[in-house]
């Protein structure tokens, strides 16, 4: 059923993007930024989004630039995070990486447009939400991607290679590489929904902390998953020194940690009762998922 949802969504935002990048001046780089981005990738975050946006009754429209927006920074993330400067990977999403189809100059700047290219699908014009909503979230967005969020965390994860760090460090590090495009997904739907602060702030932590148990999920993957199912390969992190949950504690520790992370989510999700159904099932596949 989550297979079947997950398909839907990926769907809506390929044509989203198909659409958008269709109304704009062509280049040469079209063709890289489609391969990153189209056609591949579970686009788990759209789906958090569509979720969340179900706890408030929120409807698809006003939620589908943010999607769009989120899956080119995330596509941005891992087009740079393949190089050779930084994981060295050759194999993403079953296919061969961008660098290696296109060349490392236009995956960086492929990588790059896609970057800018998130700002502008949220400052659309046709995309209609009150000027201080779009600005909050263009605000939020790029302090979740830059340096205090996912480029500062992928900093740190290179920097942690072959180091001994504690747990704090660790968890620190994944919340920022990872946790921070999560944490704004939910943002961006409390302020779509008009929370207040404290609301807003709660939902950010909540988005961070479902980010974290993605991460620490696809850390295991990296361990114990098929490369076939993953489209990716596996078995590297350990080859490359990555310091991982699993590195520091063992897998045993490391699951337990987990699952009570997954526990802490879906208990302060029940606040909002049956309409947090669809989000709860999205979050038990995070844990559960082989792919
Ligand atoms: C992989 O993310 C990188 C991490 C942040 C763990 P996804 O597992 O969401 O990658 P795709 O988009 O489905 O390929
Ligand atoms: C990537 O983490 C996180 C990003 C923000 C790009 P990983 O390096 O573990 O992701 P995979 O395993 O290559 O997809
Ligand atoms: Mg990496
Ligand atoms: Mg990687
Ligand atoms: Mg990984």
């Amino acid at each position: 059923m989550i297979k079947k949802k997950l398909i839907v969504n990926a769907k809506k935002i390929d044509k989203f993007l198909i659409n958008f990048l269709k109304n704009q001046t062509h280049s040469l780089l079209v063709r890289p930024m489609k391969y990153g981005v189209i056609s591949g990738g579970k686009k788990i975050r759209s789906t958090i989004i569509l979720d969340a946006g179900k706890m408030f009754n929120i409807s698809e429209k006003k939620l589908i630039n943010i999607c769009a927006a989120v899956e080119c920074i995330h596509s941005y993330s891992l087009i740079h995070d393949d190089l050779p400067c930084m994981d060295n990977d050759l194999i993403r999403r079953g296919k061969p990486s961008t660098h290696i189809k296109f060349g490392e100059a236009s995956a960086v700047l492929a990588g790059s447009s896609l970057l800018t290219l998130a700002f502008e699908i949220i400052a659309d014009k046709k995309y209609i939400i009150s000027s201080n909503a779009k600005n909050e979230i263009v605000r939020n967005l790029a302090s979740c991607s830059g340096h205090t969020g996912i480029a500062g965390g992928q900093e740190l994860d290179l920097k942690f290679e072959n180091k001994k760090k504690v747990l704090n460090e660790i968890i620190g590090m994944q919340k920022k590489k990872t946790g921070k495009l999560f944490n704004f997904c939910l943002y961006a739907v409390g302020v779509i929904a008009n929370k207040n602060k404290k609301e807003k702030f709660f939902l950010s932590t909540l988005g961070e902390d479902i980010g974290l148990l993605f991460q620490l999920a696809d850390d295991f993957l990296d361990n114990k998953g098929s490369k076939k199912l993953m489209g990716k390969p596996v078995k590297k992190d350990n080859k490359k020194g990555k310091s991982t949950l699993l590195s520091l504690m063992g897998e045993k520790k490391a699951y337990l940690y987990a699952f009570n992370l997954k526990k802490k989510i879906l208990r302060k999700l029940q606040k909002h009762g049956k309409k947090a159904v669809n989000l709860i099932n999205t979050i038990e596949f995070i844990l559960e998922r082989k792919f």
